[in-house]
């Protein structure tokens, strides 16, 4: 952290005149400088391309230290919520800011199971998707629609909470089943009131009238954790696009919407998806040598980088990722199974930990080197896996746009430029 000598102001000369900016200091410990004087004081603004220097908001939801690879939600560290939770509750949690008792997780859970049904209009979307429609973007319009569905509780703010939460998380999970379905051509299986969060998705996925599927307790335990796991990371790409549709006063399913867009791109959440295809690249193209692999990562006259490596805030370790890794090993051990892209990512995180051009940029496995991995072991296929992700982030855009909504100093979200184009000129 920066020495500012508990000072609350900071100083900043422009040409003659000297401005002075309030300090902000958040709970642990961290500084920001209150810019949102500077433009009307000094004409000035600033530059930072891809907000890398930015705070837009105060926040008391997720708490990243990335420097010493610490992840807490609301205050508890993400290997206790992974360890001891179920992802329900985190959901609440970070919705809600406290964990729920017995009484209240229990309202919760069965508020899931009676909105988990999709309305049957909207069902019949799924017969006009083509069978290679990528599931992110079945359920990007399936998030938008349900507000054409329930516009009674389309509005903004704090009311229906519990109703928008449940939709959401119940109804995204039935809608990313039913697009796996689809896109395989098998009969679309409905919730099950008996089975938890976790089972019922898997037995939404897998069960057919000819294989009575029951969902297995290694799966289910898995998916819990990498739920909780994907549920929340602060002002990343995707909860700043929730977020900046919010702003505008869009409805909240409108933004998710548009987060899970935003989560579907190679270099935020879709990572986990190319993970694989890169790794199985790797066995057919070049042969398993690691080596070649990452001497083109390297090379910076070649586009490629090494999927699931590098992350924005995390300078060390991704807390995630170790959690990943560990669960990873454990499903395979369990289920009896070998992967050979398991070996090969293995043979490949070593390289990078022991090469100098990662380690000085601080680059390491990130939550999707290993989450893919794990997917596939549970037999989620490939063009899932950022579904998965998906379902895993809902409580934490939620949580994130309503956030928004309560502050105070809430405003549109509008950033400026620097305008580098012609100056005026006359046609002809
Ligand atoms: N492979 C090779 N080189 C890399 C990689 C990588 N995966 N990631 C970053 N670098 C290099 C860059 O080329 C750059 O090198 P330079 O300083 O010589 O120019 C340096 O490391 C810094 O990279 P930036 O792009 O400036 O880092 P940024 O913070 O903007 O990007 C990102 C972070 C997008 C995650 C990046 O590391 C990346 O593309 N990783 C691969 C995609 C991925 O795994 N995404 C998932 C992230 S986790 C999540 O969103 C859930």
């Amino acid at each position: 952290m920066p020495d500012v000598n508990n000072e609350d102001v900071a100083e900043l000369k422009i040409g003659e005149k000297t401005v002075k900016l309030p300090i902000i200091r958040g709970s642990e410990a961290e500084v920001g400088i209150d810019i949102r004087t500077l433009r009307k004081e000094t004409g000035c603004i600033t530059y930072d391309p891809g907000f890398v220097n930015t705070g837009c908001c105060k926040s008391d939801i997720t708490f990243i230290d990335g420097e010493e690879g610490i992840l807490r939600y609301r205050g508890y560290d993400i290997n206790d919520l992974a360890d001891k939770c179920q992802f329900i509750d985190v959901a609440y949690l970070l919705v809600h800011g406290k964990l729920p008792n017995k009484k209240k997780h229990q309202a919760f859970s069965s508020h899931l199971n009676n909105h988990s049904m999709i309305h049957e209009d909207m069902r019949h979307f799924f017969d006009n998707y083509p069978d290679h429609a990528h599931p992110m973007a079945t359920l990007s319009a399936m998030a938008v629609s349900l507000s054409s569905f329930y516009p009674e509780l389309e509005s903004s703010r704090k009311e229906n909470v519990d109703f928008k939460v449940t939709r959401l998380l119940s109804k995204m999970r039935t809608a990313a089943a039913f697009s796996y379905n689809k896109s395989i051509g098998h009969p679309i299986v409905q919730p099950r009131h008996d089975l938890t969060y976790c089972e019922n998705f898997l037995n939404m996925m897998f069960w057919t009238p000819v294989n009575d599927y029951k969902p297995d307790p290694v799966c289910a335990k898995a998916l819990n954790k990498l739920l909780i796991l994907h549920a929340d990371h602060e002002q990343n790409c995707s909860a700043s696009v929730v977020k900046m549709v919010g702003s505008s006063g869009a409805n909240l399913y409108a933004s998710i919407s548009a987060g899970i867009c935003a989560l579907w791109g190679p270099l935020h959440g879709g990572a986990n998806q190319h993970v694989i295809e890169m790794l199985e690249r790797i066995i057919k193209k070049d042969k398993g040598d690691v080596k070649k692999v990452i001497e083109r990562a390297k090379d910076k006259n070649n586009s490629f980088r090494l999927m699931g490596v590098g992350h924005r805030v995390y300078k060390s370790y991704d807390p995630r990722a170790k959690v990943a890794k560990q669960m990873c090993k454990d499903v395979l051990d369990q289920m009896g199974l070998k992967d050979p892209l398991v070996d090969l990512a293995q043979e490949l995180e070593e390289a990078v930990m022991a090469d100098d051009y990662f380690q000085s940029r601080s680059l390491y496995p990130n939550i999707d080197f290993y989450t893919g991995l794990t997917y596939r072991a549970m037999g989620i296929p490939t063009d899932m896996f950022t579904v998965m992700f998906a379902i895993g982030r809902i409580p934490g855009w939620i949580a994130q746009w309503l956030e928004m909504h309560e502050d105070p100093h809430g405003r549109i979200g509008r950033p400026r430029q620097i305008y580098t184009g012609p100056t005026q000129r006359e046609i002809g």
